[in-house]
């Protein structure tokens, strides 16, 4: 920039001084002051020129270098297989960073987004931020109800999340539910909200060392929250993941876990009227460091999808009158059945053959499980409910025996 300025002020003098010399010559009429004036003239001319030229260069170059800076620091033009093509009339969309990709995977309210405070865009990069529900899920920091501040997302799906919390009334933790509405009609949501706070009711009555305390509901922006104990464990889906390999969890260990369940589901049974929990499986129940059973997911998020919640079950682990609309506490035996054989098998219930009734005898898969175990599995699996044991604690009677005989 200074030998542009410099070689300016040079031109600019040599043209001044050409001047003086044409002034002079007139003057004094010497040809010799007109031809050196020219020769400066042309002189100054010529740096002028080379100095545009060279200018011009350095500013090109200069352009260049800041394209190629920008390029490294990531912005990142999304791939049109990975996000879509941009719906029909809508712009698209403008190169991004890969922090605000989760933002782009589901588009938020204003109110939402403003949610993102600051220091949120200083968190680690997307690999380590939590999952967030495609509906946007609630910020670490966040209060509900002026009273429990989110910490982090345990989970997440397309009906709501499951957040670690902060109780700053109690002071202690805890695990806040969110869930999402997917109502049709304003006569749907107002059956949903009934269904919603009478189960919310009951599970606040519900007492078992099994069942994690439900001890608030709210709804907030059309959100609906449980606040409940936290468990810190693993849910037996995932102790199957991260244990069960080659061929499934020793029958020791999914045994008293097993006691356990009849326990508890025999407390839901003895209420008046009888609970029936309706989806046990693998995915629904956790086990803390000590071994001990938490039953998780009352199906009560239902009541916030299409029609209520009568649909709670899932295929494989709900037996025929159950998929028929007829639930009974043995419906919770056959469940029970279904989550035990995968736990020593690691087979998914659903994969049974010929239909998805039909479980192979334990000795096929696992000869090394008692005869005894086996045979009360396999009563708990029978299609028909009378075929079944009799309640949760006349199973639960009988795993004990063999647990007794084991001990000895
Ligand atoms: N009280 C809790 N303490 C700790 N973690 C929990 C608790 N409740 C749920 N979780 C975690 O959240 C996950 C999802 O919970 P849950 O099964 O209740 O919801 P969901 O199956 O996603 O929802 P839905 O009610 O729609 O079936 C669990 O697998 C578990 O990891
Ligand atoms: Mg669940």
């Amino acid at each position: 920039m200074g030998v542009v300025c410099f070689g300016y002020l040079l031109a600019h003098s040599c043209l001044l001084s050409s001047a003086l010399a044409a002034v002079v010559s007139t003057l004094t009429s010497s040809p010799l002051f007109l031809l050196a004036a020219a020769a400066v003239v042309v002189i100054s001319g010529l740096i002028v020129l080379f100095l545009a030229l060279r200018g011009a260069a350095k500013q090109r170059q200069a352009d260049r270098l800041r394209d190629r800076r920008r390029a490294k620091s990531t912005p990142i033009q999304p791939a049109k297989s990975q996000w879509g093509q941009p719906a029909k009339g809508q712009r698209s969309q403008p190169a991004i960073n890969l922090r605000d990709a989760a933002l782009w995977e589901a588009p938020q309210p204003p109110a939402a987004r403003a949610r993102w405070s600051q220091d949120q865009w200083d968190q680690p990069p997307l690999e380590q931020v939590p999952p967030r529900p495609s509906s946007g899920g609630l910020l670490p920091g966040t209060q509900l109800q002026r009273r429990y501040r989110i910490e982090r997302a345990l989970a997440a799906g397309g009906m709501g999340a499951v957040y670690q919390a902060y109780d700053l009334n109690l002071l202690h933790p805890c695990a806040v539910k969110e869930m999402l509405e997917r109502f049709t009609s304003d006569e749907e949501r107002q059956q949903g909200l009934t269904w919603f706070k009478r189960e919310a009711r009951m599970l606040l009555n519900l007492q078992h060392a099994a069942i994690p305390r439900i001890f608030d509901s709210f709804t907030e922006q059309d959100r609906h929250y449980l606040v409940m104990d936290l468990i810190e464990g693993r849910t037996l889906a995932d102790v199957l993941k991260q244990e069960g390999q080659p061929r499934g969890l020793p029958e020791g260990r999914v045994r008293r876990w097993a006691i356990q369940l009849c326990g508890v589901l025999s407390y839901l049974h003895g209420q008046q009227p009888p609970v029936i929990f309706r989806d046990l499986k693998p995915q629904n129940i956790m086990v803390t460091g000590r071994d001990e059973i938490k039953l998780i997911d009352f199906g009560i998020a239902r009541a916030f999808q299409e029609g209520t919640g009568t649909l709670v079950m899932t295929p494989g682990y709900a037996p025929l009158e159950q998929v028929g609309g007829n639930p009974e506490p043995r419906s919770d035996l056959y469940a029970l059945g279904a989550t035990l054989y995968q736990l020593l098998t690691l087979r998914n219930p659903r994969e049974n053959k010929p239909t998805i009734f039909d479980f192979a005898p334990l000795s096929h898969l696992r000869p090394d499980i008692s005869q005894e175990f086996a045979a009360i599995l396999f009563k708990a699996v029978q299609r028909e409910p009378r075929d079944r044991w009799a309640s949760a604690a006349e199973m639960g009677h009988a795993l004990q025996q063999i647990e007794r005989r084991a001990g000895n």
